[in-house]
């Protein structure tokens, strides 16, 4: 069983770049399947979920080629409706396939995705809005059956700002009959780059990234080129890893924009932080201060995705902080690890109270998740000593290359396959 060595102590520095989005480039995979051309998707980064989301494509009869961060998929002739539960269940984002294959076929057969382990995933609100579009839906023997013949558009208001939800109401519209609004839709980042991608292969959708989102169908759509967005969450993360260890790093590649409440926070614990188009430089303290508030929030709130990282690096720093998980039940996972290795965390229901300590000291923990996992990499960086990372696939879902880049920002960090 692999593992991720980390001798913790050594402040980073040095320049990264961020690769492209996981949360966006999965949902514009999917798009593919809406026209019936070959589409060609730069910085499309090697991740874990990335493979599984292009083995469904293949699955359903999609031709799928890489070439470096470039993928080009043909999604001519005719698409199946079926993806099978193995292929289903092992990622989350695989449920908008549903509103994909809907929009092409009008018929769609799916199991219940699956996913990261951060409490229930409910797909509720994704089965009310694609019924409110016209959607017949029969769930049996743990399978979705969806008839989408009588589909047409809408007005549909979602009681929370699901991305899933929001993302797969986009692709079953854009071929629907005539207008679909929805409202109170999720405004991350990443929605905004699948309607832009959406609009490059002739779709009508205005208001991404605004809580308002108004989709015209329309007849076709043909195969288009793009290029998908930064991570924000890698960026945030490379960050974190800077600002645990004291170190001074510059991160390129990325959209500031979309970390602005992430560099609010770092600035809070006495970073000196510096924004360009599209970098951002991050000096560290000695020591880092606490910060009183945490709470998650949809976008443009504090994101969810980078909570893990920073409970792992308020775990060395000066004073005590609140960290509220608003969006997940179960994201504090990490916790028990942490202490393992000397953090002094206490968790109730959804809200953890970070005391700092100097020090932590390097142990064997396990990554339960893909961002427990990588606040298990901050936090060994931190630490006196050698740190083992158990389960670093579920790492490798959500970064490329992260010992490799690291690495180059000065740490001492490698993987060992048993
Ligand atoms: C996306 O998950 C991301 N995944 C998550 O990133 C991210 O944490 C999340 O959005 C929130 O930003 C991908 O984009 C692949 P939601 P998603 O639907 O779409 C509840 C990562 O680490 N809910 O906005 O599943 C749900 O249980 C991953 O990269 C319902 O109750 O998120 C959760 O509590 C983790 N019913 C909350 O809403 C539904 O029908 C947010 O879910 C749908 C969601």
């Amino acid at each position: 069983m692999s593992r991720i060595l980390i001798e913790g102590g050594i402040p980073l520095s040095g320049v990264a770049d961020v690769h492209g989005a996981k949360n966006a480039v999965l949902p514009i995979l999917a798009a593919t399947v809406l026209n019936e051309g070959v589409n060609v998707i730069h910085n499309c980064p090697n991740l874990r979920d990335v493979n599984i989301t292009l083995e469904m494509l293949k699955y359903l009869g999609a031709n799928v080629q890489r070439e470096g961060d470039t993928l080009t998929i043909d999604t001519r002739g005719r698409l199946g409706n079926h993806i099978p539960e193995k292929l289903m269940r092992q990622l989350r984002s695989s449920i908008v396939f549903m509103g994909a294959i809907l929009a092409r076929n009008k018929r769609a057969k799916i199991s219940a995705p699956g996913g990261c382990e951060l409490g229930p995933r409910p797909i509720d609100l994704h089965i009310k809005a694609l019924k409110e579009l016209g959607v017949k839906i029969r769930e049996t023997h743990g399978y979705i059956f969806c008839n989408g013949l009588g589909m047409e558009g809408k007005e549909i208001h979602l009681s929370f700002p699901s991305v899933g939800a929001t993302e797969n109401i986009m692709l079953a519209a854009c071929l629907a009959k005539g207008k679909t609004i929805i409202q109170n839709v999720a405004k991350e980042p990443e929605i905004e780059d699948l309607a832009a991608y959406l609009n490059k292969m002739g779709a009508k959708i205005s208001g991404a990234g605004t809580s308002r989102i108004v989709i015209d169908g329309v007849e076709r759509l043909d195969a288009a080129e793009h290029r998908v967005m930064p991570d924000r969450i890698v960026a945030t993360t490379y960050l974190c890893c800077a600002a645990v260890t004291g170190g001074s790093v510059e991160i390129r590649k990325v959209i500031p924009d979309h970390l602005s409440a992430s560099l609010s926070c770092l600035r809070d614990c006495g970073c000196e932080i510096a924004v360009g188009r599209d970098w951002v430089k991050l000096k560290a303290p000695g020591r880092l201060h606490s910060v009183s508030d945490i709470t998650t929030m949809p976008y443009p709130g504090f994101p969810t995705d980078a909570q893990s990282m920073f409970l792992a690096m308020l775990c060395t720093a000066e004073g005590t902080s609140i960290i509220k998980e608003t969006i997940f039940e179960s994201r504090f996972k990490l916790v028990e690890e942490l202490v393992r290795m000397g953090a002094d965390v206490t968790v109730d229901g959804r809200i953890a109270v970070v005391r700092g300590v100097p020090k932590l000291s390097g142990a064997d923990v396990s990554a339960a998740d893909l961002r427990g996992g990588a606040a298990l990499v901050v936090a060994g960086l931190a630490a006196e000593g050698m740190t083992e990372v158990e389960n670093p696939h579920f790492i490798d879902r959500g970064y490329e290359q992260l010992e490799e880049t690291l690495t180059l920002l000065g740490a001492k960090i490698k993987r060992l396959l048993d």
